[in-house]
Order: C-alpha cells, then structure tokens, then sequence
C-alpha cells in the first residue's frame, strides 16, 4: 500500500502515468502507487457509475497492462469471457470485475498464492480467501481462469449481499471495501481498516480509465 508520503509526492506531481509501480497484490496488501485522485468519505463522495468508462473501452485500457504481467493475449482474451460470462451470472457489472482484477492482480494469471497460518490460500486473480490459483503458469483454460474469476465473484456477491445487493453507488463501493478489509467504515471507505486504504478510490479511478 502506498505510504502517506509517496501519496503526497503522487499528488504533488501529477503527471499521467507517473503512477504504475506494479506489484501484483493480494487481497489485504494489494500495492499500487496512489492513484490521481483521492477519494474518501462515504459512498457518495465517491464517483457516479454514469462516469465509468464501458467494458469494451476498459477492457482496451486495461489489457495492454495485463499483458506486460506476462499474462498471454490467449489468457487476457479468456479474462474478458470470464468477466462478461460471469458477471452476468452473477449480477454483477462486468466492469467491475475488472477493474477489481486489475487491482488485485493486474490480470497475471499466474499470480502468486499466499497461504494463512491454517493454510488457506488467498489466490487467483481477484486474491481472495480460499480461492483457486495457478501460480508462476500462464496459458490457462478458461475453465482455469472462470475459477479464480468466480471465487472473487462470489466473494464480492457475498459483499454485495451485506450492503443491498445492486448496482448503485450506495451497494458496490461499501461491498468493495469489504471485499478487501472485511469489515467497513461506512463514514470513510477509505478507511482500510488495516489493509489497503485506497483501494476503493483506486478501484474507481481504474473504472474511469486509469491504468497501471
Ligand atoms: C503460450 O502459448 C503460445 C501460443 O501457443 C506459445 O507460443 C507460448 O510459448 C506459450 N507460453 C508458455 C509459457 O507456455
Ligand atoms: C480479505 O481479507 C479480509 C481480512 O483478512 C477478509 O476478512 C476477507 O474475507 C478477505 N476477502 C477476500 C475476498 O478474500
């Protein structure tokens, strides 16, 4: 996670794509330089869905970026099915399960696996708890890459559940924040509750075009 100053130098000099020190990260520790804007607050003060760019323009953002993971374009062809197939599924904006992935992972499919004291993995490209992972290996299936894509789903799904369960601004940012803390500040989603303080800005931002 960013610290307070390498956050202040960011917004001191802004400069586009000054940002991108990409470390694939997981869930509680995903680390990303701050993004150009800080948002903070309740869900509100966080950017409407009507400022979103659309999934194909995302997708054609974002993918170039997956790519320099060393993820294949045979993978990164798989991750937007899995998005698309997935997401309708399970009700969720494909959108933001990819910017959730890129946040997460930056779309390698390989991404490494933690495990917990008990041994529990948290793995996959959206990092979450007992999830599926093919670390350090690339030229997935998609049935391969539907896994690690639905666990983080039916994570999110579960966030999503806790804070109403649609596709507004009021349900999907609160159920961010869970999805990478566990619990929620909701006077300050950029309270991390000790994990990473800017994901949920991060992860709007990324659905507004920015990439790292
Ligand atoms: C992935 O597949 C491509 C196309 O078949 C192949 O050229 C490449 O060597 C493969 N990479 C790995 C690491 O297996
Ligand atoms: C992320 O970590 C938190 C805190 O350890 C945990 O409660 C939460 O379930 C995790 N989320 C996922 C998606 O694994």
């Amino acid at each position: 996670m960013p610290s307070f100053k390498s956050f202040l130098l960011a917004i001191t000099a802004v400069a586009p794509g000054a940002f991108a020190s990409p470390v694939p990260g997981a869930n509680s520790t995903s680390v990303v330089d701050a993004a150009p804007q800080w948002y903070s607050g309740p869900w509100y003060n966080f950017p409407s869905m009507g400022t979103w760019r659309s999934f194909d323009e995302l997708y054609n953002i974002h993918s170039p970026y997956m790519a320099m993971t060393g993820s294949t374009w045979g993978d990164i062809e798989k991750i937007r099915a899995s998005c698309l197939n997935i997401g309708a599924q399970y009700g969720v904006d494909p959108r933001i399960i990819l910017a959730m992935i890129m946040q997460e992972s930056h779309g390698y499919v390989g991404v490494r696996t933690t495990y917990s004291w008990e041994g529990i993995p948290t793995a996959g490209l959206m990092q979450c708890w007992g999830c599926q992972g093919y670390p350090g290996r690339v030229n997935l299936s998609q049935q391969e890459i539907d896994n690690m894509v639905r666990g983080g789903v039916e994570h999110y799904k579960g966030n999503l559940r806790n804070w109403g369960d649609a596709m507004t601004e009021s349900c999907v940012y609160p159920a961010m924040r869970e999805y990478n803390s566990g619990n929620v500040n909701p006077n300050d989603l950029s309270d991390g509750r000790g994990a990473t303080p800017g994901y949920v800005s991060d992860v709007a931002q990324r659905l507004q075009g920015w990439a790292d």
